[in-house]
C-alpha cells in the first residue's frame, strides 16, 4: 500500500499545486477529496503556467488517473471549461474520473454565496456557491452528479428546489428569480458531456489501493480553513484536513500511508478573520511582492506575516502529519532577519496551544524568536546540504518547533526547484 494524503497546513495557497504536481509524477492515482473552485493551483511546466481550480494537478501527466471524488463541490461551468481549456492546449483529459456522489454546484448556490457576502455576514468567500452548497448537501436538497444524470427525476426535483430557491431570493433577498426551463436545459448539456466520465470513483481508488498502486489524495485549501477545525465562521464549508480525504475519497482510515502537510516559509491568509502574525508593514509588502502572494482564483492581494509555529504544531496534530514540504523558502531570501512565532502573549498569560476561541485569537500577541537570514539567491539549489547554513538552520527550526520532519522543500516555482529529503511512496 502507498497512499499520501497531501494537506495545507496554515490557511491555504501554501503551495500544494507544486507539491501535488511533484508528487503525482510518481504517484499513479491523484484524488481530490473536497472544496471546490474557490481553489486555485498553479503548475508551471516549462514555460507554461496552468491554473486549475477543479481538476487535479496530475492531469498535466498523461499517463496517470485524475479523480474528483465525492467531497468535492463540482461546478460543471467550471470544470468543462478547464477541461476544454486543457484540450486545446494540447492536454489529454481521458484519464479524468469523477465520482458520481458529489455534489453539483447550482447556479444559485453562486448567486446566494454573493447576496450573503454583500450583506451583513461577510466572510471573504470566493463567492464560487462553496457555503451554500455544502449548506444544500447536508440539509439533503442539493443534486449529486448521479441524480444529475437520471433524465427522468432530474427535472422534476430541479423544479421542487427552483421554486424554493428563486422564493429565497425574491423575497429574502429581493434579488432575481432563476427559470426553471433555462437551467433545466443547461444542466441537461453538462450532464451529457460530464457522463462518460462519471463512475463509482471510490470503488476506482480501493481497486487502486489494493492492486498496489501510488495514490496520492490531494486537499484544498488549509487546516485553518476546515469547518471544524479552522477559524470558523471564517472558514470554508468542507473538510480540508486529513480525515476528510477518507470522507471525500471514500477510503477507509487504515488505507492511509502518510500524511503530508504542506508549509509555506512564512504565513499568508485571504478573506477575514484573525491572523496573530500578519505584518501591516514594509516587510509584509516585501513577503507579498517577492512571494506573489495574489489569490489564484480571485486576484485579492493576500496578508502576509511571519511564519507561526504554534500554527503548524496545530496542524501536525489535526492532520497526523507524518512529514511537512516547505515551500517558497527562497522569498526570505534578502532578509537579514526572519522571526518565527513560537507561542502566543495572550492578556498576560502564555499560550502554547492554538486557541478555539476567535475573540482570544484577536487578542493573541505573537512572541517571536528572531533568527539571522541568510541573504543568499538559493532559488538554483538542488540539495538540501547546500543550501547556506542560515538557510538550513531556519528549516531546522521549523522542524523542531512543529516536531515533524521535512520530506520536500521547495526553492521557486519550477519543477525543477524541488528538493527530495524523503521519498513518501517508499514502502514503510
Ligand atoms: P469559500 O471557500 O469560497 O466559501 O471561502 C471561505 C474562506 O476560505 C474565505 O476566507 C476564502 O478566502 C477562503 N478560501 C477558500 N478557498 C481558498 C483557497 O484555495 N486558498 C485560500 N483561501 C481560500
Amino acid at each position: 500500500m502507498s497512499t499520501v494524503v497531501l494537506v495545507g497546513a496554515q490557511w491555504g495557497d501554501e503551495g500544494k499545486g507544486k507539491i501535488t504536481d511533484f508528487l503525482a509524477e510518481k504517484a499513479d492515482y491523484i484524488v481530490r477529496y473536497q472544496g471546490g473552485s474557490n481553489a486555485g493551483h498553479t503548475v508551471v511546466v516549462g514555460n507554461e503556467k496552468f491554473q486549475l481550480h477543479l481538476v487535479p494537478s496530475g492531469i498535466l501527466y498523461p499517463d496517470k488517473v485524475s479523480v474528483i471524488g465525492n467531497g468535492v463541490a463540482l461546478d460543471p461551468v467550471i470544470l468543462l471549461k478547464e477541461i476544454d481549456d486543457l484540450s486545446s492546449r494540447g492536454i489529454d483529459v481521458k484519464n479524468l474520473k469523477i465520482s458520481s456522489r458529489a455534489h453539483i454546484v447550482m447556479p444559485y448556490h453562486k448567486k446566494l454565496d454573493s447576496l450573503q457576502e454583500n450583506g451583513g455576514r461577510r466572510i471573504g468567500t470566493t463567492r464560487r456557491g462553496i457555503g451554500p452548497l455544502y449548506a444544500d448537501k447536508i440539509s439533503r436538497t442539493g443534486f449529486r452528479v448521479i441524480d444529475l444524470l437520471d433524465k427522468d427525476l432530474f427535472p422534476e426535483r430541479l423544479k421542487a428546489i427552483v421554486e424554493e430557491k428563486n422564493c429565497i431570493l425574491e423575497k429574502i433577498y429581493g434579488s432575481t428569480a432563476f427559470v426553471y426551463e433555462e437551467l433545466l436545459d443547461e444542466f441537461r448539456y453538462y450532464a451529457e458531456r460530464l457522463r462518460p466520465m462519471v463512475t463509482d470513483t471510490s470503488l476506482l481508488v480501493n481497486q487502486a489501493i489494493d492492486a498496489g498502486k501510488k495514490v496520492l489524495f490531494e486537499g484544498a485549501q488549509g487546516t485553518l480553513l476546515d469547518i471544524d477545525h479552522g477559524t470558523y465562521p471564517y472558514v470554508t464549508s468542507s473538510h480540508p484536513v486529513s480525515g476528510g480525504a477518507c470522507v471525500g475519497a471514500g477510503v477507509g482510515p487504515t488505507k492511509i500511508n502518510r500524511v503530508v502537510g504542506v508549509v509555506k516559509a512564512y504565513t499568508t491568509r485571504v478573506g477575514e478573520g484573525p491572523f496573530p502574525t500578519e505584518l501591516f508593514n514594509e516587510t509584509g509588502d516585501l513577503i507579498r511582492q517577492r512571494g506573489d502572494e495574489y489569490g489564484t482564483t480571485t486576484g485579492r492581494p493576500r496578508r502576509c506575516g511571519w511564519l507561526d509555529a504554534v500554527i503548524l504544531r496545530y496542524a501536525a496534530r489535526i492532520n497526523g502529519l507524518t512529514d511537512i514540504a516547505i515551500t517558497k523558502l527562497d522569498v526570505l531570501d534578502t532578509f537579514e532577519k526572519v522571526k518565527i512565532c513560537t507561542a502566543y502573549r495572550y492578556r498576560g498569560q502564555i499560550i502554547r496551544e492554538f486557541p478555539e476561541s476567535l475573540e482570544v485569537l484577536r487578542e493573541c500577541e505573537p512572541i517571536y524568536i528572531e533568527m539571522d537570514g541568510w541573504q543568499q539567491d538559493i532559488a538554483g539549489i538542488t540539495r538540501f546540504e547546500d543550501l547556506p547554513l542560515k538557510a538550513r538552520e531556519y528549516v531546522n527550526k521549523m522542524v523542531e518547533l512543529c516536531g515533524v520532519n521535512h520530506c520536500l522543500l521547495a526553492v521557486g516555482p519550477g519543477r525543477s526547484q524541488t528538493m527530495v529529503t524523503r521519498d513518501v511512496f517508499a514502502p514503510a
